[in-house]
């Protein structure tokens, strides 16, 4: 596929996928137990999220600068297994409401970073 097409695709599921989860982790702050009930908050963001990883892949693939040389790839893979793992106690009925809360700020910060590692092409957005 056209690598400025899977581009497109994983900035717009980048976006989609950040909204989501800000939006679950909102209500989940008060009713985590709500989620569960909506089908679409249920399935939507796997979907989201998998279309998001496929183009990443894909565009890896086509990478011309080599995946073992980009620090910036390494970054954020690694910030986003901490992200999933944040996002999770962060949408988890079994936390508290402050545990939440951290979990939220800190997968936030996460997310932040990711993107910088993106747009800067330089681990954690700093320049090397
Ligand atoms: C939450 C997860 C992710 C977010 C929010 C995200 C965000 C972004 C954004 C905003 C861009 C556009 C950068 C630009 O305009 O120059 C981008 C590009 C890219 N991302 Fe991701 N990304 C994520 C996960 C991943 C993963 C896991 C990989 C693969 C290891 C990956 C590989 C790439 C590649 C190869 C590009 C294209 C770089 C270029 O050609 O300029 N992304 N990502």
């Amino acid at each position: 596929m056209d690598y400025a097409l899977l581009k497109s695709v994983h900035i717009t599921c980048a976006v989609l996928s950040g909204a989501g989860f800000l939006a679950r982790a909102a209500v989940a702050l008060r009713h985590p137990l709500l989620l569960r009930r909506w089908r679409a908050a249920r399935v939507l963001p796997h979907a989201i999220d998998t279309l998001l990883l496929v183009t990443a892949v894909s565009m890896v693939f086509q990478w011309s600068g080599g995946f073992a040389e980009a620090g910036w790839l390494h970054a954020k893979i690694a910030l986003l297994l901490l992200y999933i793992g944040l996002g999770t106690q962060a949408l988890s009925p079994r936390r508290s409401p402050q545990a939440r809360a951290i979990a939220l700020l800190l997968a936030c910060a996460c997310f932040a970073l990711i993107v910088a590692s993106a747009l800067t092409k330089a681990p954690f957005g700093l320049p090397g």
